[in-house]
């Protein structure tokens, strides 16, 4: 300040030589006297109060002491933990990430208001050819929703900014079909979801699912549910029973094997369970391998040991065995009418709550990008899709 007004004075000095000169001289000198005086009385007053044994000089002490107290006196609000990541893309590698994740708050109120959202895990090769019907089904309900894209590391996106799944993309490994890299992939999914807090609920989704209700629909469907939607259940012969090894005994008995759909919704204790398991993980990873088609098998038989009680044990997502053979049917152009969605909807009965209810499906699978237009034809009529 001194300083500034110093400057000042000599401008004016220089523009202006009136007679006002001396009058301006003498402001300047008592100026200059106050400040030294204030400077040396605060200097001392420094020196006793903060009991200064060394000669150091105080300014010195003083000029030392203001960075580092900046640094500590950073503002770390309750907000700076619960704020979610702002760029999707990070440098962690898959152990550090996995812990990162695993960190779970143990005191299970939570002082601030959370609005729970659920989390839409996108595992696909690249393009997602039914993106348009999903930005329908999302639109008008920011807030209660996260995305997450795990695609081929090679796959560039193209969304642009005022898409939901713009820069939604998360770091991705090739994942390969019914191998552990794609077991390891939805634990990535799961890993980055669980950086924000306000995620819920975790669907894992795939290129070719499409949704079979509206968002409205969706989230109270899955947010009353007191049971994870993991298809896990016990089956006999080649395809069930018969991919277990015994060597993982005894940590997973022949009793405890469960097989299931790979498409699952679960809840935010079980996603961390899953990200911060190492006892089972090894196993599959050493014994399950094909025909042992690991993605069938690891989090349904992992789950039924651990929270069996935590389980609806069906999957919300349709999909069609009755072609036969190694993949489900595969829908297109000439398969979307009315009445298809009939047939979905009167297909099964199941438990919702401990209730029978009609309405087991939320998504489906597999729609060949053929289908998109005729979908978004009916998704109103239909899916109830505005
Ligand atoms: C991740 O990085 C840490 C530290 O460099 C290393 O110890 C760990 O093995 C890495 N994990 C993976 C999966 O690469
Ligand atoms: C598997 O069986 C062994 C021996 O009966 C038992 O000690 C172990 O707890 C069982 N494992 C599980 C996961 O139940
Ligand atoms: C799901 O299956 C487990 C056994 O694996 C069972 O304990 C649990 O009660 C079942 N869940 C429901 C909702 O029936
Ligand atoms: C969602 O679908 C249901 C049933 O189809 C319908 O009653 C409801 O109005 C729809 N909600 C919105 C927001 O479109």
């Amino acid at each position: 300040m001194a300083v500034e007004e110093g400057k000042d004075l000599g401008v004016t000095l220089r523009i202006n030589p009136s007679r006002l000169f001396p009058l301006r001289l003498l402001q300047f000198f008592l100026v200059f006297l106050a400040l030294g005086l204030g400077l040396s009385v605060f200097s001392m007053f420094t020196v006793r109060y903060l009991k200064v044994q060394n000669f150091v000089p105080v300014t010195q002490t003083i000029l030392e002491q203001l960075p580092v107290k900046h640094c500590y006196e950073e503002p770390h609000s309750l907000e700076s933990w619960i704020r979610p990541p702002s760029k999707l893309m990070h440098t962690m590698n898959d152990s550090e990430l996995l812990w990162r994740a695993s960190l779970a708050p143990r005191i299970k109120t939570y002082p601030f208001k959370r609005v729970p959202k659920i989390a839409f895990m996108f595992l696909t090769k690249g393009p997602l050819p039914m993106a348009p019907l999903w930005e329908r089904f999302f639109k008008g309900h920011e807030g209660l929703y996260s995305i997450y894209v795990h695609s081929m590391p090679s796959y560039e996106p193209h969304f642009p900014p005022s898409s939901v799944f713009y820069q939604r993309q998360i770091p991705s490994q090739v994942a390969e079909w019914g191998r552990m890299s794609m077991c390891t992939a939805e634990r990535r999914l799961l890993a980055n979801a669980l950086l924000d807090i306000s995620n819920e609920w975790f669907i894992l989704l795939s290129e070719a699912c499409i949704p079979l209700n509206n968002f409205s629909i969706v989230y109270r469907y899955i947010s009353r549910s007191r049971y994870s939607f993991m298809g896990s259940f016990d089956e006999d012969g080649p395809y069930g029973r018969g991919r277990y090894n015994e060597n993982m005994a005894p940590k997973v008995n022949l009793s405890d094997w469960r097989k299931g759909s790979q498409w699952f919704e679960i809840n935010r204790m079980l996603a961390v369970r899953i990200v911060e398991d190492t006892t089972y993980f090894p196993k599959f990873n050493e014994f399950c391998t094909p025909a042992c088609y690991v993605d069938e098998h690891y989090f349904q038989t992992m789950l039924s040991i651990e929270t069996p009680h935590l389980l609806a044990n069906r999957t919300l997502t349709y999909v069609d065995w009755s072609r036969g053979g190694a993949h489900p049917a595969t829908f297109g152009k000439n398969d979307i009418k009315k009445e298809f969605f009939k047939k979905i909807s009167e297909s099964k009965t199941c438990l919702y709550n401990n209730q029978p209810t009609t309405l087991c499906y939320l998504f489906a699978r597999k729609f060949a990008p053929s289908a998109l237009e005729p979908l978004l034809e009916l998704a109103s009529d239909v899916l109830g899709i505005s």
